[in-house]
């Protein structure tokens, strides 16, 4: 059994794919195609947004974001612990500093509760709190009315990760068309993923959006060769947009399939293990399909004498790795998400895993934890 199997949806677009790398290699424009600006209107129809803007990676979609936002040294962005490091990497680039605020122990995801008292933290070692970077972890979109209400009183962007996220829905509206700016990754483990790197950013700001166009491509302005601002190179590739057109076909489709695997694994895994609550009218992705139990050691050696692969996501919580030593911080700081990434594992996730493989997962589980 895989952790994530690739092949049996490669095979259903494979020759859209196929097809559409022949016509890229004819036309032989590879930096900035057609193919991504006829990607990003799909993109942005998809999520309900009026922009959007494929580049080269997540990591980039976020930066892109923070740079469009003129962030600069002094400024603090309040973002989770318990996420890829990526969410907070971007931000210590720019110089700020990524504040961290605990999560809810049932969702995993920010906990809004705790976000002012660390703006009110931030201010008294004298930075300047500028955004906040809710992620919308293993695909579960984060709390964004409550996030919302504390970003307004302190006049907060709120930048959406959903990298992991992107294809859920929140309330009705899909991740994409809920954060100021929203930035997804296509990395090909990701439910919407290509073969290779990839991300994007959505945004119904116009004028945010000219900026992340400009900063996309080292700051261009309408002169070729008179760059307006400081930018990176952060563009999408033609030939992973022909992927993403093909996946984009079966995306709503396999969605459902997620929710289906999801569904079958908690009606037989919901009184063994703690699973990563979905509060109503938030829908996830299942980017992972995470759980918590004391008895972790045991159920993943089960599932490994099984044959049966597991992950851990995420092991070290941000402000005890090595990277974010600079911060300060120490063990004891944010007690959720040291207990939550003690306690955490995943099991195999993907739209086609089969009856007989979700059984065998469930029945490896629940006899470690009898
Ligand atoms: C929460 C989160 N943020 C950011 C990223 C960065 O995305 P990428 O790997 O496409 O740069 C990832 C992907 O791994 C992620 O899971």
């Amino acid at each position: 059994m895989k952790f994530i199997d690739l092949s049996a949806q490669q095979k259903r677009i494979r020759e859209k794919i196929d097809l559409g790398f022949k016509r890229v290699l004819d036309h032989g424009q590879y930096i900035m195609g057609p193919e991504i600006a006829a990607v990003e209107k799909r993109l942005a129809e998809f999520a309900g947004a009026r922009h959007a803007l494929t580049c080269a990676t997540g990591t980039d979609a976020l930066l892109m974001a923070l740079m469009a936002y003129d962030v600069e040294p002094g400024d603090a962005i309040l973002t989770t612990p318990f996420t890829f490091v990526a969410t907070a990497e971007v931000v210590a680039l720019l110089g700020a500093e990524p504040v961290f605020v605990d999560i809810d122990p049932d969702t995993f995801n920010i906990d809004p509760v705790k976000i002012q008292t660390a703006v009110e933290g931030a201010k008294k070692r004298g930075l300047t709190p500028r955004g906040i970077i809710p992620v919308d972890l293993f695909g579960l979109p984060a709390d964004f009315d409550h996030i919302f209400k504390v970003a307004k009183e302190n006049e907060l962007f709120v930048l959406d990760d959903a990298c992991q996220g992107f294809g859920g829905v929140y309330k009705g509206k899909k991740l994409g068309s809920v954060g100021d700016v929203t930035a997804a990754s296509f990395f090909p483990a990701k439910p919407l993923g290509v073969y290779g790197d990839g991300g994007a950013v959505f945004t119904d700001d116009d004028s945010l959006a000219d900026e992340m166009r400009s900063i996309r491509i080292h700051g261009m302005g309408s002169d070729k060769y008179d760059n307006v601002r400081i930018g990176i190179n952060g563009r999408f590739d033609t030939l992973q947009a022909v992927v993403l057109d093909a996946k984009l076909d079966i995306f709503d489709e396999e969605i459902l399939l997620r929710q289906k695997v999801a569904d079958a694994y908690s009606a037989r895994l919901k009184h063994a293990v703690k699973l990563q609550a979905a509060p109503d009218g938030l829908k996830s992705v299942w980017a992972q399909y995470s759980m918590t139990s004391p008895k972790k050691g045991a159920i993943v050696s089960a599932l490994t004498e099984a044959g049966i692969p597991t992950a851990v996501y995420y092991p070290i919580p941000l402000h005890l790795q090595t990277a974010f030593k600079y911060l300060g911080r120490s063990a004891g700081d944010f007690p959720v998400s040291e207990k939550i990434a003690k306690e955490i594992f995943s099991v195999p996730m993907h739209p086609y895993l089969s009856e007989a493989d979700i059984e065998a997962v469930s029945s490896a589980i629940l006899s470690a934890v009898k």
